[in-house]
C-alpha cells in the first residue's frame, strides 16, 4: 500500500494527522495534565489507523515533553512544563502550545535612564532610555515565573506597547528577536519571591538570563528570570560536532 506523505516534511500524512488530534487535545484541555491519553488500542480504532502510526505519533509527543509514559501505566498529558532550550520561543508562546492561558502582572512597566549595568547588558551608551518590565508571569493563574526585563526604548518606544507578551510586541515593530544567548543557573528562592510564586521560602529555582540579538546585532533585551524548579524541565537535545 502506497503511504501518502506531506510534501514539506516527507512525514506519513496518518502519523502527522494524528499527532494533530493528539495535540488538540492537549491544547483544548480536552483532557487534563496529569490525566491518561486514551489506549493505543481505543486511538487506532477511533481515527482507524494502525497501531505503529499511533505509536510513533505518541513517541514523537513524548519526546517533545506534551506527553510523558510510565511503565505499565499507560500514556499521560504532562504535569511539568518541559521547554526545549534549542527554540528561540517566548513564554506566552510555550504556554499556549501546552494548552494553558497565559498572564502578566506588571510591578513595573516604565520608560527610565539605562543604569551602568543595563548599559553594559544591551551595548547601549550612558544616558540612552529603556523599558523596564517587571512581572509575575502565570499559566491558568498558578505563578511559574518571575522577570524582569530590560529593551532599549530605540527598539520599544513606549513600554504600554506590551500589552501581555513582549514578543508580541517587538513582531508588530519588526523587532523580534533572532538569536539569543540563555544562562541557566539553580537557585534557591528568597522569601519575596518564593511569596510572588506560590511556594515555600528557600524551594529549588532556575535563574535563567537571556540576552536577545536582532539579525543586525543590536541587543533587544536583557531578561532576568527566575522560574519554578518543581514545574519546569529544561532539555535540550545533543550533536557531537
Ligand atoms: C521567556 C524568556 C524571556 C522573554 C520572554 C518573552 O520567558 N526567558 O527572556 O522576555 O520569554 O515572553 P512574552 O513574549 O510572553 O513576554
Amino acid at each position: 500500500r502506497r503511504i501518502c506523505r506531506d510534501p514539506a516534511t516527507h512525514q506519513p500524512l496518518a502519523y502527522l494527522r494524528l499527532r494533530r488530534a493528539i495535540r488538540n487535545i492537549v491544547e483544548h484541555r480536552d483532557i487534563e495534565p496529569g490525566q491518561a491519553l486514551p489506549s493505543e488500542r481505543d486511538l487506532s480504532q477511533a481515527l482507524k489507523l494502525s497501531r505503529v502510526t499511533v505509536r510513533k505519533a505518541i513517541a514523537g509527543l513524548v519526546e517533545e515533553g506534551l506527553l510523558t509514559q510510565r511503565h505499565g501505566a499507560g500514556t499521560f498529558i504532562a504535569e511539568r512544563i518541559v521547554k526545549p532550550m534549542s527554540r528561540l520561543t517566548s513564554f506566552t508562546e510555550d504556554l499556549r502550545e501546552r494548552g494553558l492561558s497565559p498572564r502578566s502582572e506588571f510591578f513595573e512597566r516604565g520608560i527610565g535612564e539605562v543604569t551602568p549595568e543595563e548599559s553594559m547588558a544591551l551595548n547601549l551608551s550612558p544616558g540612552s532610555l529603556v523599558v523596564r518590565l517587571h512581572r509575575v508571569r502565570y499559566g491558568q493563574d498558578e505563578p511559574l515565573a518571575i522577570e524582569r526585563s530590560v529593551v532599549p526604548a530605540s527598539v520599544l518606544p513606549d513600554p504600554l506597547l506590551v500589552h501581555d507578551s513582549l514578543y508580541e510586541a517587538l513582531e508588530k515593530l519588526n523587532a523580534r528577536p533572532r538569536r539569543a544567548l540563555q544562562r541557566l543557573r539553580a537557585v534557591s528562592l528568597n522569601a519575596q519571591q518564593a511569596r510572588l510564586l506560590h511556594v515555600n521560602v528557600g524551594s529549588a529555582g532556575l535563574s535563567i538570563e537571556r540576552r536577545s540579538f536582532l539579525d543586525d546585532g543590536r541587543v533587544v533585551e536583557f531578561t532576568c528570570s527566575w522560574y519554578r524548579g518543581d514545574i519546569y524541565d529544561f532539555v535540550a537535545e545533543l550533536q557531537t560536532d
